[in-house]
């Protein structure tokens, strides 16, 4: 099976072709809520940095959140698990499990959550990845924006999030696979840290924006 790929498919319907166990693990950031208007777009189209917004119109399927058949699927095809916005999806998850983790975003004052929580399937400790992430305030860069990441998805998590997992969560020669890529993020973390990796985006412009976005990073690494 081709690995180090980007499919621009339904995830459900792409784990489908994967025997079990086939990654060692699963690094997933589903859609949690519905939006709260589902008969229009949500906000504007576009936020001022030019990311383009979730699309809460009635019947879209980029932003339904996953049911029981997805976190089956999800547990059939991958060893271990590291499952984002785990606080949205009570019920779901072995309460059993010690080892959750937390993202703190280091936002000061700002109106937008604190942290962001995982569940995994792992028996360790929990721990705590902290990185700011703050509109134009990224990392530990001390204030120089010209090293911020570029902001292409609306809940874009940060390459060094993904490193950060793939350093404590993974072993050499590992398979990751992520269901819903976005930005593609993970991928960036993947190819930078030897990683294969299988992942889909179901919006096309999502997509065709986070896949050049592992085309430049690429060839930016052939460069150097
Ligand atoms: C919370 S965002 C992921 C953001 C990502 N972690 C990042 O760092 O950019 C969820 C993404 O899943 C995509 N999506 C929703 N349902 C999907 C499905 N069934 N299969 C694949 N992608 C899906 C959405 O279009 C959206 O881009």
């Amino acid at each position: 099976m081709e690995l180090n790929k980007i499919y621009n498919q339904d995830c459900i319907e792409g784990m489908r072709q994967y025997p079990d166990k086939f990654f060692q693990l699963a690094i997933v950031d589903p859609p949690y809520f519905q939006g709260p208007n589902l008969s229009g777009y949500y906000g504007k189209g576009y936020s001022n940095l030019g990311v383009k917004r979730a699309k809460y119109y009635k019947g879209c399927k980029e932003w339904n959140v996953p049911g029981p058949e997805y976190f089956q699927e999800l547990r059939r095809v991958s060893k271990n698990q590291i499952i984002w916005g785990a606080n949205h999806f009570a019920g779901v998850f072995d309460s059993s499990s010690p080892c959750w983790i937390i993202w703190d975003k280091d936002n000061g004052k700002s109106s937008f959550a604190d942290a962001e929580i995982a569940y995994t399937s792992f028996r360790s400790a929990v721990r705590i990845f902290k990185y700011m992430w703050n509109g134009m305030h990224q990392g530990s860069f001390g204030g120089d924006v010209s090293k911020n990441e570029k902001r292409i998805h609306p809940t874009q998590k940060p390459v060094a999030l993904y490193k950060w997992l793939l350093a404590h969560y993974a072993n050499a020669g590992d398979k990751i696979l992520d269901t819903h890529a976005g930005s593609c993020s993970s991928a960036i973390a993947c190819i930078d840290m030897g990683f294969d990796y299988i992942a889909y985006e179901l919006d096309h412009d999502y997509w065709k924006a986070g896949t050049e976005r592992v085309r430049q990073f690429e060839a930016q690494l052939k460069l150097f």
